[in-house]
């Protein structure tokens, strides 16, 4: 994919299509608004025809399609719905329906034609953006094992309209960061996409040392034998009922991109398959647990897109690896685990494994790079997807000057986060008879966030931050944003975009 910036309206004459939007119209609303004049113009009245028949709604999701009379291409209509409550969501979303709608269909290269109003609800810059996001994440497709594909848009100009031409720096400013954020999207659901036979803890350690060869950061691998000289207990025991497909850590230093900056550790979640383990899931549930990596994948490309676009902090990146199936090597229920920082896991359920796995990981990041502030990712809970959906993730911390942070990265990048608690009552929860806490609660209940307070035992008071991705790290057929309905191939990649921003707004000092 190319995304291109151009003020010449001829260009977007130029292409396969053109998209615009349009807005709800009222129940009396009968004139062509103005800001189709151009696109009626080009396509010699059609436009005010199909407006004037009532085709043309302006309802969210609607497209018009409408050829050319010069036989040179079409015309893409996007219905944006209801004007007041346009933003920058509406026009990701809205770019993704049409890009998506082109697809097979021989549109090679596409113009966006930004709407000149877009100063008002959202700014130029935003808008850019939202364009280049849309079309990435919108036309994303999973193709490694397709022999056939086909063929969508391959290359995107964003008119901008005579409005706008004194941004210009400004605006080539923003297509180039958020171009480079939105391909690290794509390199990151091409990983998280892949199967649990071939992304095993070892591949996903082999992805990291290219990138790190690539982008010259340091990277070191923790294989079985080291983390048990390290006495990483937890990513030993989950890992343990996989002979094939042995455990790893992986931790990857970007140096930071000033001279004083804070360091920034984001840890992730890589269950590369998630069976549950001898508490075993049924079926159903198992489904899409290869998605279960997602968390230590989003970290990857956290990394990638730190490294690529310079950020201000230092940034830690830890992956913690390992498959989880039953054999006679796995950990049982029952069991009693020793962490990295000292601290005992009594294990009632094999499934409760992600918090397992992230105690060492985080202790370890704590322990070793002393970071200002930490945040991990992980498909960590039912309960998460139970209580906030699929597309919003749950954000648990102990620092309220970080979590703000992260809502306000949040708020501008379309990645929903939403705030819950770590209380008492959920510490009070994991404490184990036994030991120091347990893997999971006697009665089920506030699961995300019993599996928050547990976490919290090993980052030291560590200004902190849990994102629970498990709703929001894949889409099912049922369930979509951006991406067309895929089964087996929906890796959002949550988690890149919302701390990639937060990195690169993140001050230089502590
Ligand atoms: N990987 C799962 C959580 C999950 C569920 C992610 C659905 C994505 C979609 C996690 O390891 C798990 O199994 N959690 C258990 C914990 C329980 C046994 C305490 C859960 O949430 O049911
Ligand atoms: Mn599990
Ligand atoms: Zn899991």
């Amino acid at each position: 994919m190319k995304a291109l910036l151009d003020r010449r309206e001829a260009t977007a004459a130029a292409t396969d299509a053109i998209l615009s939007g349009v807005f709800e119209r009222g129940e009396k609303e009968t004139a062509l608004p103005r800001a189709l004049a151009k696109e009626d113009a080009l396509t010699k009245g059609l436009v005010k025809a199909a407006w004037e028949r009532r085709e043309i709604k302006g309802k969210r999701k609607e497209l018009t399609v409408i050829h050319r009379p010069d036989g040179r291409g079409r015309l893409v209509l996007v219905g944006l719905g209801a004007r007041p409550r346009y933003d920058a969501e509406v026009a990701r979303r809205a770019t993704a329906e049409a890009v998506r709608a082109l697809k097979g269909k021989g549109a090679r290269t596409v113009a966006i034609r930004l709407p000149s109003f877009v100063q008002e609800s959202v700014t130029s810059e935003a808008a850019v953006r939202a364009a280049v996001d849309g079309v990435y994440l919108g036309s994303y497709e999973f193709t490694k094992y397709k022999t056939t594909s086909d063929g969508g848009v391959e290359e995107t100009t964003i008119a901008l309209g005579e409005e706008l031409e004194r941004d210009e720096t400004l605006l080539r400013k923003a297509l180039e960061e958020e171009r480079t954020i939105a391909e690290t999207v794509v390199w990151t659901r091409d990983i998280a996409n892949l199967p649990a036979d071939t992304a095993s803890p070892a591949r996903l350690a082999e992805e990291a040392k290219a990138l790190g060869k690539e982008l010259g950061l340091k990277v070191t691998v923790f294989d079985e034998t080291k983390l048990a000289e390290m006495h990483c207990g937890g990513i030993l025991a989950v890992g343990g009922g996989s002979t094939v497909h042995p455990p790893r850590m992986v931790v990857l230093e970007y140096p930071g991109g000033a001279r004083r900056g804070k360091t920034v550790a984001v840890v992730g979640k890589g269950i590369t398959f998630d069976s549950g383990g001898i508490s075993i899931k049924p079926a159903p549930a198992m489904a899409n647990m290869k998605f279960d990596k997602s968390g230590a994948v989003a970290v990857l490309g956290i990394l990638r897109a730190a490294a690529l676009l310079k950020v201000p902090p230092r940034v830690i990146g830890i992956l913690g690896c390992a498959e989880n199936v039953p054999s006679g090597t796995s950990y049982r229920p029952g069991d009693l685990v020793r962490t990295y920082n000292g601290k005992t896991i009594e294990v009632l359920n094999t499934d409760a494994e992600g918090r397992v796995v992230l105690a060492d990981a985080l202790a370890y990041a704590v322990a070793q790079y002393h970071p200002d502030e930490l945040v991990d990712l992980a498909t960590l809970t039912g309960a998460e997807v139970v209580a906030l959906g699929d597309d919003t993730a749950g954000l648990m911390s102990n620092d309220d000057k970080l979590a703000n942070a992260l809502l306000a990265a949040s708020a501008t990048t379309g990645e929903p986060l939403w705030r819950m608690p770590i209380t008492d009552y959920h510490r009070e929860l994991v404490k184990s008879d036994i030991g120091d806490v347990r893997n999971s609660t006697e009665i089920p209940v506030a699961g995300m966030l019993t599996a928050s307070a547990f976490l919290e035992n090993f980052v030291d008071g560590t200004p902190w931050a849990h994102l629970d991705i498990a709703g929001a790290a894949y889409t099912t057929p049922t369930t979509r944003k951006y991406q067309p309905a895929y089964q087996n191939a929906g890796a959002t990649a949550f988690g890149v975009r919302v701390i990639t921003r937060y990195l690169l707004d993140a001050g230089r000092s502590t």
